[in-house]
């Protein structure tokens, strides 16, 4: 098989068919007679390579070629798969079906990244209707895996077969919609949400930042891992589905929305969305699927973390609130004694495939009271805004017992040697009294100008000075300067 993917229009949309297809290993042949489409398409292509690879746990193949053409007719030249994105203008997309029909093989499926126009209404007076389909879409399209796919009876079964193939070859999920309806399945229900945001902006109701805050603090993150229906059932508890039709029912009748066009409320309703939620989630107890729910939002959340952004900022201020007296500081810790420098809980997120915590967030968990050391001492954002830090040289991890998701862990850390540019830490994890592992860290100061290791400030100096003379009586600890022997 040819991969040689045309892109017919390349705008915000067609830039991103045409980086999902590149990326994905194929030769992409763009035509638009827009002056700046290269360098648009070679922006969206910069964000591609920087996002979309990463996203996989294993290599995508080598990327294809990109080549612009000034006739249309070259571009779609031994294309198998022909993309328009050209502008929401029916007149326009049907001429440009018109010009590309006369050039392309008639094996090769045109699919239309439409959001408004049917498919019958693309094939209308084409030359091969049968090869023409909708496959709408979201920005940005080399990230979002939806594709709607949208087709007529004029499409043959295979071509359909072949549309879902090739689509789910470079990483889409195609979703078919069997009947055709303007703005298809998904912006329908954007549009509604879309409208009601409208009025309640209108009406004095909520600003546009306090409507986003309505979907991104709550349902928002919910809707994305389960969407509607599922999430729904989780409601309703263990009495499921139906029971959450009968409490919400009623709200059909009240003006809850100013969308009052309403879906009579019947038991044939009641049953066909019940039967459909029995077929999609019935494998699954209540009790799964809120567990199933919150690893999902656990692990969503804990990556609008890392961004600082949306839900995940306001975990990061009530981290921020709950810090001060968690853990102790220079002046309160017992400096004679291995210090506190971590307490938390094991997320969700940290379990893997063995059902106990991945070895790589030992190294995290570490990592964190190599920070939390650090700040004891003097090493904190402050100072290291002036131009100092410490860069760890050398890890060395000993897994002693299993930690499972929730488990309160805390680690203890005594300093080894504090002296000059050199820092060398040994942590010790537990839940409890029970020894999990070890972790020994050795560390350089640096500047952070030079990249090269550097003194520590005086106070720094003076810091660990203190730390190491009141940890002098400690003992060396067992399993310190280990390393993996060598076998005999
Ligand atoms: N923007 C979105 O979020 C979004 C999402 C899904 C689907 N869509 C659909 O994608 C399509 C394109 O939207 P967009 O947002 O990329 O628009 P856009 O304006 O960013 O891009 C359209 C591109 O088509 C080019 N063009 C104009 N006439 C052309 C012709 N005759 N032949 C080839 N190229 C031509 C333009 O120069 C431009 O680069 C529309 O049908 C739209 O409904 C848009």
């Amino acid at each position: 098989m040819n991969k040689i993917a045309a892109i017919i229009g390349g705008g915000v949309i067609g830039g991103g068919w045409a980086a999902r297809f590149l990326l994905n290993g194929w030769d992409v042949r763009v035509f638009d007679p827009d002056p700046e489409a290269e360098r648009k398409i070679g922006e969206v292509l910069d964000n591609a390579r920087r996002s979309l690879p990463g996203l996989s746990d294993v290599p995508l193949p080598p990327e294809g070629a990109l080549s612009f053409h000034e006739e249309i007719g070259d571009a779609v030249d031994s294309a198998i798969w022909i993309q328009e994105s050209v502008p929401e203008r029916l007149d326009l997309k049907l001429k440009v079906y018109q010009s590309l029909q006369e050039a392309c093989d008639p094996e090769a499926i045109i699919g239309s990244s439409t959001s408004g126009f049917k498919p019958s209404e693309l094939q209308e007076g084409a030359l091969r209707p049968e090869q023409i389909v909708v496959t709408h879409p979201f920005n940005p399209v080399y990230l979002l895996p939806l594709i709607e796919l949208v087709p007529t009876d004029k499409n043959a079964p295979d071509l359909i077969e072949r549309a879902k193939e090739l689509l789910t070859s470079v990483g889409f999920f195609p979703l078919h919609v069997k009947k055709e309806i303007d703005a298809h399945i998904a912006d329908r229900f954007l549009e509604a949400v879309w409208r009601e945001a409208l009025w309640l902006v209108k009406d004095g109701i909520a600003t546009t930042e306090e409507i986003d805050e309505a979907i991104r603090m709550g349902f928002g993150i919910r809707w994305a891992q389960m969407g509607l229906f599922e999430t729904y059932r989780v409601a309703g508890g263990e009495a499921g589905m139906r029971h959450f039709m009968a409490q919400f029912g009623p709200a059909l009748k009240w003006p809850w929305t100013k969308l009052m066009d309403v879906p009579e409320f019947t038991d044939e309703l009641v049953d066909m969305i019940a039967d459909q939620s029995d077929a999609q989630s019935g494998m699954h107890s209540i009790r799964e699927l809120e567990r199933i729910r919150d690893n999902n939002l656990v692990g969503m959340m804990r990556a609008l973390k890392a961004q600082n952004y949306g839900a995940g900022a306001v975990l990061n201020q009530h981290d921020a609130a709950l810090k001060p007296g968690a853990l102790p500081t220079l002046d309160q810790a017992d400096l004679s004694q291995p210090i506190l420098t971590l307490s938390r809980a094991v997320p969700l997120d940290w379990t893997d495939y063995n059902g106990h915590m991945n070895e790589a967030k030992y190294l995290e968990a570490f990592a964190a009271a190599t920070d939390r050391f650090m700040e004891i001492i003097g090493c904190d954002m402050e100072y290291i805004a002036t131009g100092g830090s410490y860069f760890t040289a050398e890890n060395h991890i000993r897994y002693m017992q299993e930690t499972h998701a929730g488990s309160r862990i805390e680690c203890r850390t005594q300093m080894l040697l504090g002296q000059g540019k050199k820092l060398h830490v040994f942590h010790s994890m537990y839940e409890g009294e029970t020894l999990l592992a070890t972790g020994e860290s050795f560390l350089l100061h640096v500047s952070l100008e030079s990249r090269r290791p550097s003194p520590p400030s005086p106070e720094i100096e003076a810091a660990m000075a203190r730390i190491a003379e009141a940890q002098a009586g400690l003992p060396y600890p067992e399993g310190a300067g280990a390393a993996i022997r060598r076998p005999a």
